[in-house]
């Protein structure tokens, strides 16, 4: 069942009516480009086909209540009680979206109350962007509840203003607009500092390419310390380098300033000028046919993001390394790191190969293997009915 079908189902069950509409919005896999949307750079996502979906009614007691069909309970919050860091738990997501969007339209927006029932099949934790698919979800269905018209970016921007001011995590812009912008049937070429989205198709099923993404089993929250410690150490650099954002550094730059940054921070600003490089190198190969030829560049953004941003843990590696070894074209973690999960690019003829290989580092570990599962460019967020 979708994930559509099931909060409107949940919906009924809990209200004892129809929701006046549902919307969905997917989870996102970044092919390439990590830890580069805060520092104004690139990065390559799609949507994935795993989504979150909102059944939304207004109400006219003033009370925002939620229930979800991954969560035990229901939130019941004042709408007029709603501020910044009010809301806890998974409840901040979707609140932190009605928050934002009061913050730009006004405090009255929804002051008779909301009721919502949520549903997901995307995982959580897993670096695929759960947390942006709810956002992205609910801010759909809030603009088209309050006749708002705000464009796919305001609502993306609505989506990352709850996830930093509500929810405490510094992340940056990329899942907002990949699980808004995607086409679907490309990925998305972002560029972070204006926020320009220019789809690529990846002819990956006519080089007989596919992507697998395994979930490593080791959850994070990117409201944890690691992530926000990356973004500061490369709001230091760039100050270190004299450039506004490190999208402006280069390598020869940072071999200029290598003692005044250190050994540190000289190989957090090495990762994000290459993988923004990587990213670029990727577009240039697909576009030009070449889609076999980017697995260099998946695998090398591994290896950064392990050695100069290190971000991975060893059970990433072990899956990276089996997949690699198994044949794959590349490997590499994706998401925010320190956990989640990472995808393997593989000619289609050794799936069942690199599938096993990867089964095989979680036998290793002893524990159960997750289903290691093909995931091709779907649909963006829309209203489902
Ligand atoms: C998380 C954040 C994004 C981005 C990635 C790393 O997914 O939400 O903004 O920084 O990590 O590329």
């Amino acid at each position: 069942m979708s994930a559509g079908t099931l909060a409107r189902e949940l919906f009924l069950e809990t209200f004892g009516e129809p929701p006046q509409g549902v919307w969905s919005s997917p989870g996102r896999l970044n092919l390439i480009g990590e830890h580069t949307d805060y520092n104004d750079g690139f990065a390559l996502p799609f949507a994935i086909p795993q989504r979150t979906a909102v059944a939304v009614s207004p109400r006219s007691d003033g009370r925002l209540v939620l229930v979800s069909a991954q969560r035990q309970g229901v939130v019941d919050f004042a709408a007029s009680a709603l501020t910044r860091g009010s809301v806890e738990g998974w409840a901040a997501y979707p609140l932190g979206v009605l928050w934002a969007i009061r913050e730009v339209r006004g405090e009255h927006l929804f002051a008779e109350g909301l009721s919502l029932a949520i549903a997901s099949d995307v995982p959580t934790g897993a670096g695929l962007s759960s947390s942006a698919a709810l956002e992205c979800a609910t801010a759909l269905a809030l603009n088209d509840l309050g006749h708002l018209r705000l464009n796919r970016h305001q609502l993306a921007a609505a989506g990352r203003r709850a996830e930093n001011e509500m929810v405490g995590a510094p992340t940056g812009i990329l899942d907002q607009l990949a699980s808004l912008l995607s086409p679907s049937d490309a990925a998305l070429l972002l560029d972070c500092r204006g926020g320009e989205a220019t789809p690529v198709p990846l002819g990956f099923a006519a080089a007989g390419l596919a992507v697998l993404v395994a979930d490593s089993g080791v959850h994070h929250n990117l409201a944890d310390g690691g992530y926000a410690q990356r973004r500061a150490q490369c709001e230091v650099a760039a100050q270190v380098l004299g450039v506004a954002s490190l999208r402006d550094a280069n390598l020869a730059l940072l071999e200029e300033h290598r003692e005044r940054l250190g050994p540190l921070l000289f190989r957090r600003a090495r990762h994000v000028v290459t993988e923004n490089a990587r990213v670029l190198d990727t577009v240039r190969l697909v576009r030009e046919g070449e889609a076999r030829e980017i697995g260099g560049l998946i695998s090398a953004s591994h290896a950064s993001l392990r050695d100069d941003f290190e971000v991975s843990v060893p059970e990433l590696d072990a899956i990276v390394e089996a997949a690699n070894g198994a044949g794959a074209l590349g490997a590499r973690m994706v998401g925010g790191g320190f956990g989640g999960s990472a995808l393997a690019l593989v000619p289609r003829g050794l799936l069942p190969e690199v599938g096993a290989a990867i089964a095989g580092t979680f036998a290793a570990r002893g524990v159960p293997a997750p289903p290691v599962v093909e995931v091709v460019p779907s649909a963006p967020g829309h209203r489902d009915s």
